[in-house]
């Protein structure tokens, strides 16, 4: 098992073992019999177990275990969150829970007061409050950042605050009272922190083995040469070793104490370093990086100025200061312009009287006091003012601070007697001897009003009382301590031996002897009956209610003034250094002199207002009053030893403490009124098996219930031994609980077995009750298993007879007419289907939709052929008609164009194929467009289909040779023109389309066509009376496929008819009245000539002279068929008159 849960289970035992008795008794109360002797042991028992927690009925007593004990942290806290006191072992956090849990649900402002001596454990404890109180309550983010700055201000006035003791290596050296703040839902929001009179004095001096306030020691731990801060601790000119320090070292040897490692003790963010943790505390109370800065260039100045020394020739004589480095640096880190100034403060005194202004100077100890006086005054200057800035921090807004609900924690510095004792334990002791008088007025009243509030009869119990001692010090009669010592500050020449002997004179008599008479717990040399031997010279003692203290009269009166010589004021008040600045102004405000802030600090102690001792007396009423209103929860300290070490329980220690702390008069107060109460309610809850009548439940009033349970184990409630409260029921003698303890355990033990063999019998029945219940459901579900598998058997036979028995009895009667009707329909519907089936292929199949996409399925249907070709057919025209429609106008012109070509041409022309690629550019010479073109033609309002240079043939009758011509030849939507163009633009050929007959050329690669019109007689005479030509019209040209569509074209669209188009390798042709014949030769690439008997290839020839005109040429005379032509050289072909005409044209063509 880990550690934590051995912990926890330690911690949540049952009140049976809280009630054993093994480790002694949780609560003092049990104890029987009730002394001193028993009460120790018993502390003595439970400390040896570890178990340093006691109750005296609420009271908490802890014993100090100097060791840390794993009885802290997050489990054990969990286990006192969430169970009642009772149930769990005495604790701290059971205080504070109490205090928490009261405080949220009566909405009561509550107190923490701890007390005890010095080391034994109370700051510990404070801690250990505030620490639970944090972990329990609220985790939103503002609520920790909140706790954080509570918890965080712990370290950080520890470290200003707190120092090495005799008797504690962290004795808190100034009194501290806290008040938690809350809302409603139990957030904290922020608190107050109260400091009462720090001992400033524990600056320049401290007893042997002691040492001075951890802070002035902090910057020491950073003097390692990796430590980031060490640039900044030489920047203040600090030396690496704290020895060189004259405040920090004891007076024994001059060497400085052990540094105490405590600071890193005191932070719970340990980050190496003891400055470290400490200046990170600061910054999460709120401090800026240049307040730390400040708070240790103060540190420093007051370091170095301890180390500034005086020396005089006799005591007479005035000091001299023979090394001022020292003294320089310090008004260097205090911001004080002027050294003289703090020259004078600490070797001279001017006193100043209504008459005259005298200037003492000091001799070398008087210069020390003055030095060590100023150090004092800074540093509790500072000291407040970190205590201001700290409030300031965690301060509740005025708006919301009536809505709070608090939580103090009061941790004063403990009562202490050392060898030699001062003021500053006479104020200790006194706040101590006050708080144990709050102590005893508040738990017997309340002790008292709790049987009152119960109704229950009660005897007024006699205890020791602390007033007398309190009276003596404080009054309310005229002559008391503080009056004295106050009347001595205040007039003129007062001093520590008349004091004392005004003392002496007061409390000389001892009136009646009696515990009752103040005067009896005073006493000096000079008081009758005191042997001399027993007291010191100017000593006095008090019988403090912790033991008598004997007092060094020495020093009271100048500690009770608590001011500064005009000089010293003078050196505060030429600082510049924020802090002492802001002190200053703060004092000024406090006292209402902000109207004359310039008078600054020395105007303000002149008044000399109240004597310290005075002023601490008001603030411990106030402080007393306040703790009144609330709730109080105490916790009583005890430590175990002097030697601050582990394990070591001393008798003789603890029982002093006992004694003086009345603990077993607490006790006896607890038990003479009853040792045990408890609300009925939980009474009953834990002892309702002791009788039938409560057991297992009691549903009636919770009184009534306590009383069946008394009943049942015959015990008599009568006024002494059990009282029966309102609420409450009361046990005046311990073994009547233990007694119904035993009972209780003897009958749960029955009541376990019970238990048990009826859990067990109800465990096996139902087991039994389960496995019945299984069974039957298994067999039922297997027998309807069966029963239905044997009906489907048998349901499934007689279907099947049935239906061939229905069948057969059906078929008997349809025989006859199954011909008749069911074959006509079993073919309808299997062509039907066949069909349906075919489509549906046919349309999985479709090619894709190009028109050019030529794949088709195959079609498997014989009679389907058909329509399979139709389908075909329609669904290329549909992909066509898709294609179309997807082109612009001008592309389906010129596809209807293309198309027309192939309908004439393909396979029937060599030509067509290369012409396929070639668009049908149409007007080439952009005739339309040439502003000459109308002037030409006899109906301008013609459109241009075609226009391009061809040759045109014409026969020299005289020469009988053909003659080619160029020619522009236009069509027209009606015409056609031939024109030449020199010498200038000129028709010289034309007709109407209409008079178009045939067309004529070879299926070949040549562009030669003939074109066939019909012209009248008429026409026919002017014509040839203006051309000398007749016949038909021979042109050649390379544009012969687009020539021949465009006129069928035109002419269709102007006829409606198809005209004759003859692709023959031979026809005949009239030319100029005379008719010949054409003949197409085809060879092989190239043009034969002859010439003079020589044959030579030629690669390409030009018929007319202006175009390169590949692959077909007319030449007459290499056609062997060619009679009637003659040769003609080669260069004379572009002249036609020399080519002679019989009645053959031969064209060679490839
Ligand atoms: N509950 C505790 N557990 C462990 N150590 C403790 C506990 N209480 C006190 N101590 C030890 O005793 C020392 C003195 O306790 P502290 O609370 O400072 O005494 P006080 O405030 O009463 O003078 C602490 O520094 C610590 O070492
Ligand atoms: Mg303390």
């Amino acid at each position: 098992m880990s550690q934590k849960s051995e912990t926890k289970s330690q911690y949540s035992l049952s009140e049976a073992s809280l009630l054993d008795n093994k480790s002694g008794l949780h609560d003092a109360v049990l104890l029987d019999p009730i002394d001193e002797e028993s009460f120790v042991d018993n502390l003595r028992k439970r400390y040896k177990d570890d178990k340093i927690y006691t109750y005296i009925g609420n009271v908490v007593v802890s014993v100090n275990p100097y060791r840390k004990l794993p009885i802290y942290g997050e489990d054990v806290l969990r286990t006192y969150a969430e169970r009642e006191d009772f149930e769990v072992e005495p604790h701290i956090y059971a205080i504070a829970d109490n205090a928490f849990r009261s405080m949220r649900q009566w909405g009561r402002d509550q107190c923490i007061i701890i007390s005890g001596e010095s080391g034994a454990g109370k700051t510990e404890a404070s801690k250990q409050v505030m620490h639970y109180v944090s972990e329990v309550s609220g985790k939103a983010e503002i609520v920790r950042k909140v706790k954080n700055q509570l918890l965080e201000s712990n370290p950080v006035l520890e470290a200003f605050g707190n120092a090495k003791t005799n008797r504690n290596d962290n004795s808190s050296r100034f009194g501290k009272y806290m008040d938690m703040k809350f809302n409603i839902q139990g957030d904290p929001v922020g608190g107050v922190i109260t400091t009462y009179l720090l001992e400033k004095s524990r600056v320049v001096e401290v007893a042997d083995g002691e040492a001075t306030f951890h802070a002035l020691h902090s910057p020491f731990s950073a003097c390692v040469k990796h430590s980031p801060f060490y640039p900044f601790i030489k920047n203040l000119g600090l030396e690496d070793d704290p020895s060189a320090y004259h405040i920090l070292c004891s007076l024994e040897n001059r060497s400085a104490v052990a540094p105490i490692n405590i600071l890193n003790k005191l932070s719970r963010s340990d980050q190496g370093g003891n400055f470290n943790a400490l200046t990170n505390s600061m910054k999460s109370c709120g401090f800026t990086d240049r307040e730390i800065e400040g708070v240790f260039e103060l540190i420093a100045a007051i370091l170095k100025l301890g180390n500034v020394k005086f020396y005089s020739e006799d005591s007479d004589s005035p000091a001299v200061i023979k090394d001022f480095r020292e003294m320089k640096q310090v008004c260097g880190l205090l911001q004080m312009d002027d050294l003289e100034v703090l020259r004078n403060a600490i070797t001279k005194r001017t006193i100043v009287t209504s008459a005259e202004r005298v200037v003492k100077k000091f001799n070398a100890d008087q210069s020390n006091d003055a030095r060590n006086a100023l150090s004092k005054e800074i540093y509790s200057m500072m000291f407040h003012w970190i205590v201001r800035k700290i409030n300031n921090t965690i301060n509740v807004s005025s708006e919301i601070v009536s809505d709070c609900y608090s939580i103090g924690v009061l941790d004063i510095y403990g009562f202490e007697i050392f060898k030699e004792n001062n003021f500053e334990q006479f104020i200790i002791n006194y706040c101590n001897e006050k708080l144990q008088q709050l102590f005893v007025q508040l738990t017997l009243k309340e002790e008292q009003a709790e049987y009152l509030a119960e109704g229950i009869k009660w005897k007024q119990i006699e205890y020791s009382d602390n007033t007398p001692v309190c009276n003596l010090i404080e009054g309310p009669q005229r002559f008391n301590i503080l009056n004295m010592l106050e009347e001595q500050c205040r007039f003129g020449g007062g001093n520590d031996s008349l004091f004392l002997n005004s003392m002496n004179d007061a409390f000389r008599l001892n009136k009646g002897g009696d515990s009752g008479d103040m005067n009896v717990n005073y006493n000096s040399r000079d008081k009758s009956g005191v042997s001399v031997k027993e007291f010191p010279d100017g000593a006095f003692s008090i019988n403090h209610y912790a033991g008598k203290v004997i007092y060094q009269v020495n020093g009271f009166v100048e500690k009770n003034k608590d001011t500064l010589y005009i000089d010293l004021e003078d050196a505060i008040d030429s600082s510049r250094h924020f802090i002492l600045r802001q002190c200053v102004q703060f004092k000024q405000k406090l006292e209402g002199s902000e109207a004359r802030p310039a008078q600054g600090y020395r105007h303000l102690s002149s008044k000399l207002v109240t004597c310290s001792g005075t002023k601490f007396k008001a603030s411990m009423h106030e402080l007393l009053s306040s703790l009144k209103l609330k709730n109080p929860h105490y916790v009583r300290c005890i430590n175990p030893n002097a030697t601050k070490s582990p394990r070591n329980f001393v008798d003789e220690t603890v029982t002093a403490q006992v004694r003086y702390l009345g603990l077993v008069e607490n006790v006896q107060v607890r038990r003479a009124g009853f040792a045990y109460r408890q609300k009925y309610e939980a009474f009953v809850q834990r002892y309702r098996m002791l009788s039938s009548h409560t057991w297992p439940k009691w549903k009636g009033a919770p009184k009534d219930g306590a009383v069946r349970i008394l009943k049942a184990v015959h015990l008599q409630t009568g006024e002494r031994e059990i009282a029966l409260g309102t609420t409450k029921i009361f046990l005046n003698d311990p073994q009547t609980l233990f007694k119904m303890e035993k009972l209780r355990r003897e009958r749960m033990d029955e009541l376990v077995v019970v238990i048990q063999s009826r859990w067990r019998c109800f465990f096996a029945r139902k087991q039994y009750r389960l496995k019945r219940a299984a069974v039957t459901i298994i067999a039922a579900h297997f027998k309807a298993y069966s029963a239905r598998k044997q009906y489907l058997a048998v349901r499934n036979a007689t279907m099947t007879i049935q239906k061939y028995e229905r069948g057969r009895a059906v078929r008997k009667v349809w025989r006859k007419k199954f011909r008749r009707y069911a074959i006509p329909v079993i073919c309808r519907f299997m062509w039907n289907y066949t069909v349906y089936k075919y489509l549906t292929g046919v349309a999985s199949e479709c090619p894709s939709m190009s028109p050019l996409d030529n794949k088709w399925p195959e079609c498997e249907i014989e009679s389907l052929e058909s329509a399979h070709g139709q389908i075909r057919v329609l669904d290329h025209q549909y992909r066509c008609k898709i294609y179309r429609d997807n082109k612009s106008e001008d592309e389906r012109r010129v596809l209807g164009e293309k198309a027309t070509a192939s309908l004439i041409f393909k396979g029937r022309k060599t030509m067509y194929a290369a012409s396929v690629g070639e668009p049908f550019l149409g007007d080439h010479l952009a005739m339309a467009v040439n502003p000459g073109w109308p002037e030409l033609t006899n109906s301008p309002n013609a459109v241009v289909k075609f226009s391009e240079y061809v040759s045109k043939f014409s026969r020299n009758d005289a020469k009988k040779v053909l003659q080619g011509q160029n020619r522009i030849m236009v069509i027209t939507s009606n015409h056609v023109y031939f024109l030449d163009t020199k010498p200038r633009p000129s028709v010289k050929e034309s007709f109407p389309l209409f008079n178009l007959r045939s067309i004529s050329c070879s299926p070949y690669n040549d562009g030669v066509l003939v074109m066939r019109t019909v012209t009248r007689a008429k026409e026919r005479k002017s014509y040839l009376k203006r051309n000398r030509e007749l016949g038909d019209i021979l042109i050649s040209t390379e544009h012969l496929i687009e020539i021949i569509t465009k006129l069928h074209m035109e002419f269709t669209m102007l006829t409606r008819m198809k005209i004759p188009i003859e692709i023959l390798p031979s026809f005949a042709v009239n030319l100029s009245d005379k008719q010949l014949q054409m003949r197409f030769e085809r060879r092989q690439h190239s043009l034969l000539v002859e010439d003079d008997g020589i044959q030579t290839t030629v690669p390409s020839a030009e018929l007319n002279g202006h175009q390169d005109y590949q692959g077909h040429v007319i030449d007459p005379r290499q056609s062997p068929l060619n009679e009637s032509l003659e040769r003609i050289p080669e260069e004379q072909l572009e002249s036609p008159e020399i080519t002679k005409v019989k009645n053959t044209i031969t064209v060679i063509t490839s």
